[in-house]
């Protein structure tokens, strides 16, 4: 089997079980993780999380290690959780916001990039461009890791990761005897971590969250629906993957016979070209506890990725199948397991 694959031109390590495949190796795309790559990565997670991140651990950093966090766009949880982690795991980092940087003189990006990648030891970057990794990843003196933190509407890979890592912590103990169906709410078109998380899901889902088969329901206003070339890549994997699509919620959650998770996402505002086209759209679903009442039987969690506006209405927070504030906890643990293994001591010995 191949170690590597190609992506928008860009020949990148496959990350596997083998923490030498992770070392000093970029973190582009959800292509990129084997299952057996999710299974070394949530196993450290788990390390960190019942270690409560308050001591130190086998896989702690070199304390002179640098993270470089590049954000262009808003951030709350994936910026500071990525500083966290780096503080935690006894590194250290340095943030750059685009409005102070010589972005404002017109300096490119890949030559902003360039810079950091001269003082830190990786670079945790966000963009509001689609293929802006990859076209960071083209330029060739750019030798330190790159890790995408949400390149424009394509992918979000560590928001998918540790999307993953929640079903597969919320769904401890309830065994393989079901077909697990995703239900994706929102904004799908632009929603970049329903994009990653998918793909993702798809490939690891029976092993990893101990699913027999995965159905994919995708709920979202008529002009939002998914990108095809998502539902195409899942399709040409010949996998045992449903996907159906769907606009009204209520026909979605009636035509599940098992159980559902429920992962809602926000209409994203700044992608809208006008802020017309968005007041047509804004508050197409409001998920609430009645909701919830009414499908108790059927929905078994309820995920966001955060930030939410108004479509998770506040009552359902103190519903136990609320895990969106545990998921937003994890992003630290998984963002833990991601520098430790990429930014590790020394190779690991076998
Ligand atoms: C998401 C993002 O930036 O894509 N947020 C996050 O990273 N947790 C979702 C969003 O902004 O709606």
């Amino acid at each position: 089997m191949s170690s590597t694959v190609t992506l928008n031109g860009i020949e990148l390590p496959l990350l596997t079980g083998d923490p030498n495949t992770w070392l000093r190796s970029s973190l582009v795309s959800v292509h990129q993780i084997t299952t057996d790559g999710l299974r070394i990565l949530f196993d450290r997670a788990s390390v960190l999380q019942q270690n409560n991140v308050s001591s130190s651990t086998a896989f702690d950093l070199d304390p002179k290690t640098l993270v470089a966090t590049v954000f262009y766009e808003a951030s709350t949880r994936t910026a500071c959780s990525f500083q966290a982690a780096a503080v935690k795991l006894g590194a250290q980092f340095m943030h750059v916001d685009s409005n102070h940087s010589s972005t404002t003189k017109g300096e490119t990006l890949s030559d902003t990039i360039q810079c950091l990648a001269c003082y830190a030891d990786a670079i945790v970057l966000r963009h509001p461009t689609t293929g802006s990794m990859y076209s960071v990843l083209q330029q060739q003196r750019i030798n330190k890791p790159l890790i995408n933190a949400g390149d424009g509407i394509a992918e979000h890979p560590t928001q998918a990761l540790l999307d993953v890592y929640t079903i597969q912590k919320e769904r401890s103990g309830k065994g393989m005897d079901e077909t697990m169906t995703l239900l994706c709410l929102g904004d799908l078109k632009h929603g970049r971590t329903v994009h990653s998380l998918v793909q993702l899901l798809a490939t690891t889902a029976e092993s990893v969250v101990w699913s027999k088969g995965l159905t994919i329901k995708y709920c979202a206003p008529k002009g939002l629906e998914i990108p095809d070339h998502v539902v195409h890549a899942i399709q040409e994997k010949n996998l045992k993957v449903v996907q159906e699509h769907y606009e009204d919620l209520d026909v979605a959650l009636k035509n599940s016979p098992g159980k559902v998770i429920l992962y809602v996402t926000r209409i994203q505002r700044e992608r809208f070209p006008s802020e017309t086209a968005f007041e047509a759209v804004k508050g197409s679903y409001v998920v609430d506890a009645k909701l919830l009442k009414q499908y108790n039987e059927t929905i078994e969690m309820v995920l966001h990725p955060l930030p939410r506006v108004d479509e998770i209405a506040t009552d359902v927070d103190e519903d136990p199948r609320a895990a969106y504030f545990r998921q937003m906890q994890n992003g630290l643990y998984v963002r833990m397991g991601i520098l430790s293994l990429i930014l590790a001591k020394a190779k690991a010995t076998s």
